[in-house]
């Protein structure tokens, strides 16, 4: 008899097959015993009745407890009034290992117990909804850029640089020397488009942030395109194609994953319309003040000013060039003013805030120097980044994705921590 995956029930109506699976929840009459099972590709339904299969087998059924393991052999048959549209007739089942007093059972939990039984609660419905399309977006990702003529290039998770300011850097012994987890990987990156034109890197990133939003998390993945003989305008359009890919690809391949998460698919077509608007720094600050923020030219914006305006847009929006002070070393100065420089966040809407920041990469060495030196970092930890300008420097730009904000906002969750099998947040390392 052939051992199936559930997710490919469609190809096996009134069939008899084996499926290993988990029993989540079930009812029973006299008659007949109603299996909730999920074999890790679907969530379906096995039935069990009782004149159809043997006493041993009904008994069996009736008894099951909630993550039993076992062997269920049965005929599929579609089921339209069932999400999933397949259950299975049951004939037989062989226990592989019980379950006694599972922890998470129906009821409502609060949210420390889960995060504790993180490990448990990945078997539920919704993050196992939420963990399928990371896996969608990570796919995707490889995808676009793969067609895009992108090269992916790893960078080091264990550095001696600090391209995104020194106050989050997560410290470490090196044997007998200094090192830091990797905040991002872009300046390898950029090494990496000199080498290969258009480069990716995907890893996991750091910060030792000390602040405890639904954004932050301490340990998260981060996608990292860099590149070669390239301006801001054209990075803006390379990211928004992206996106929009995203979300097409989550919507053309999930849509029983979005039905568990209850999220508005007409909502997420509208973010697939190219392009997204663009506004300044400037021009930001400006609608802000006009909506009473009390906000100054020169502040970077926390989450309530970010929110409000990406309300202002219905898809998501570029800030473009926000003020020099506010933003790492290696930004490129815009050609006619001193105090901004040539970047852009893309704010997600309904309230997600940044999901990408990128820019145009400063090409000069002296001023790359004196950049560095100014953000107080030391020049010779830098001095390979700095060859980069000394050899043959061109244009180039990039950006960074943050993996789990972009899985947040398609599945519309309300925190960060729920796009992440095992989340690293302030004061939480267990699971
Ligand atoms: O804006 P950030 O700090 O930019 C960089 O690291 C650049 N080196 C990227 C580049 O140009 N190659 O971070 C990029 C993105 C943010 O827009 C956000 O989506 C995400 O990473 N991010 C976080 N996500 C979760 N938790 C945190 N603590 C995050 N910090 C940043
Ligand atoms: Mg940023």
């Amino acid at each position: 008899m052939k051992e199936i995956n559930m997710i490919d029930a469609p190809k096996y109506v009134d069939e008899r097959v084996k499926i290993g699976a988990w029993l989540t929840n079930k009812r029973s009459s006299g008659k007949i015993a109603f299996l909730q099972l999920r074999d890790g590709t679907a969530f379906f339904q096995g039935v069990v009745v009782k004149n159809n299969v043997a006493e041993e087998t009904f008994e069996l059924a009736k008894e099951l407890r909630q993550e039993t393991s076992m062997w269920v052999t049965g005929v599929v048959h579609e089921d339209s009034r069932s999400k999933f549209g397949y259950e299975l007739e049951v004939e037989d089942i062989e226990v592989v290992s019980e379950s006694n007093d599972y922890p998470i059972t129906p009821k409502e939990h609060g949210i420390d117990f889960l995060m504790d039984h993180r490990h448990l609660w990945l078997r539920s419905s919704r993050p196992h909804a939420i963990m399928r399309i990371r896996n969608e977006i990570i796919r995707a990702t490889y995808e676009f850029f793969n067609k895009e003529g992108f090269t992916k290039v790893d960078s080091p998770i264990l550095t001696g640089s600090a391209p995104e300011g020194t106050t989050d850097l997560f410290h470490t012994e090196y044997f007998d020397r200094d090192a830091y987890l990797s905040q991002s990987g872009q300046l390898y990156a950029e090494a990496g488009a000199m080498a290969f034109g258009k480069v990716f890197t995907f890893g996991p990133t750091f910060r030792a942030e000390k602040s405890k939003t639904r954004r932050h998390l301490i340990e998260f993945w981060m996608i990292e395109p860099e590149m070669a003989f390239m301006h801001q305008d054209e990075s803006l359009e390379i990211q928004e194609q992206y996106i929009a890919f995203l979300v097409q690809n989550v919507i053309d391949n999930c849509a029983t994953d979005l039905e568990t998460l209850d999220r508005d698919v007409e909502q997420l077509k509208k973010y697939t319309k190219l392009p997204y608007p663009r506004i300044s720094y400037d021009e930001a600050i400006e609608l802000l003040q006009k909506n009473d923020f009390d906000v100054q030219w020169g502040a970077d914006f926390g989450s309530p000013e970010e929110t409000f305006l990406a309300d202002h847009f219905e898809q998501p929006v570029f800030v473009l060039n926000y003020p020099k002070a506010i933003k790492p070393f290696y930004m490129k100065p815009h050609p006619t003013r001193d105090d901004v420089v040539i970047c852009a966040d893309l704010l997600a809407p309904e309230g997600y805030g940044e999901i990408i920041g990128g820019s145009e990469r400063a090409v000069d060495y002296d001023y790359l120097l004196d950049q560095i030196k100014k953000a107080g970092l030391d020049p010779k930890e830098y001095s390979w980044y700095l060859d980069l300008r000394k050899y043959g420097s061109v244009p180039h730009a990039g950006f960074g994705l943050g993996l789990e904000r972009a899985i947040t906002w398609i599945t519309g969750e309300d925190h960060v921590r729920e796009a992440i099998p095992f989340p690293r947040l302030l004061n939480r390392i267990y699971p």
